[in-house]
């Protein structure tokens, strides 16, 4: 058996990463709910919207199909005839200032690696219009030691986390192929004040938090954090 270790969030979700992968995720979840959800918090279409941490586009696609002009932005940013794919780091868009009318970012993607959540969030402010909106999705703070196992078509995976101060290490372990792949990456997860004060510093004014895409009250028992802030 082969031995392997990746290290960073980068090597996770690669194409050749992690093989439990988006496409996994979006059968487990409920994507078209999720996003049914979020166009009742942005402006109307034909809006424009641009998915910041996009993925493989499940978001993007299915925004674009209620009319949104969508732009996806992603290190791995896959191409689509449903939206415009731009492969970028998320706090240096290659994009105009004041374009879009509203910015999204879900399931736990801002802040990972060196790029701080602050500079993001600024980045972000900077490509949408005055009184725009930004809904951000990320994990309510669970438990400080998680578990997971995760079934693909080329063998298992394990996941254990630890939360460390306002960040969750994360190890990964693939068992496929005759191989054994370690990943590990750390990514932000801060209490809902700090959060708030983090996008509040950066120009965002927060006007509402939800526990998760039903709409349903953040309190700590919740699995999301969900923020509808505006720029102010
Ligand atoms: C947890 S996944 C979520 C993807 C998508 N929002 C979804 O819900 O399916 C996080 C995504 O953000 C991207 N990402 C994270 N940090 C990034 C950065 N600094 N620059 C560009 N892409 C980044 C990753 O490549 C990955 O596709």
């Amino acid at each position: 058996m082969r031995l392997n270790f990746r290290l960073g969030w980068h090597e996770f979700f690669a194409p050749d990463g992690y093989p439990f992968s988006l496409d996994h995720v979006e059968a487990r979840d409920d994507t078209a709910g999720q996003v049914r959800f979020v166009s009742m918090l942005l402006p109307h279409p034909p809006a424009r919207v641009v998915d910041l941490g996009s993925g493989n586009g499940r978001h993007a696609r299915r925004l674009a199909r209620l009319g949104y002009e969508v732009t996806a932005v992603d290190r791995f940013a896959q191409e689509s005839t449903e939206y415009l794919a731009c492969v970028a780091e998320l706090d240096q868009l290659p994009l105009k200032d004041e374009t879009f009318d509203g910015c999204i970012s879900l399931y736990t993607s801002a802040g990972y690696g060196s790029n701080s959540m602050s500079s993001q969030f600024s980045e972000w402010l900077r490509v949408t219009r005055p009184a725009g909106t930004l809904v951000l999705d990320i994990a309510n703070r669970g438990r400080r030691f998680r578990t997971a196992v995760d079934s693909f078509s080329s063998g298992r995976g394990f996941m254990w986390s630890v939360r460390v101060g306002g960040r969750r290490l994360q190890v990964n372990l693939a068992l496929a192929d005759r191989s054994a792949t370690f990943f590990a990456f750390t990514y932000p997860e801060p209490r809902p004040h700090v959060l708030r004060k983090r996008l509040e510093e950066c120009g965002w004014l927060v006007v509402d938090l939800y526990g998760d895409f039903d709409g349903s009250p953040l309190d700590r028992s919740t699995p999301r954090m969900i923020v509808r802030a505006l720029r102010a």
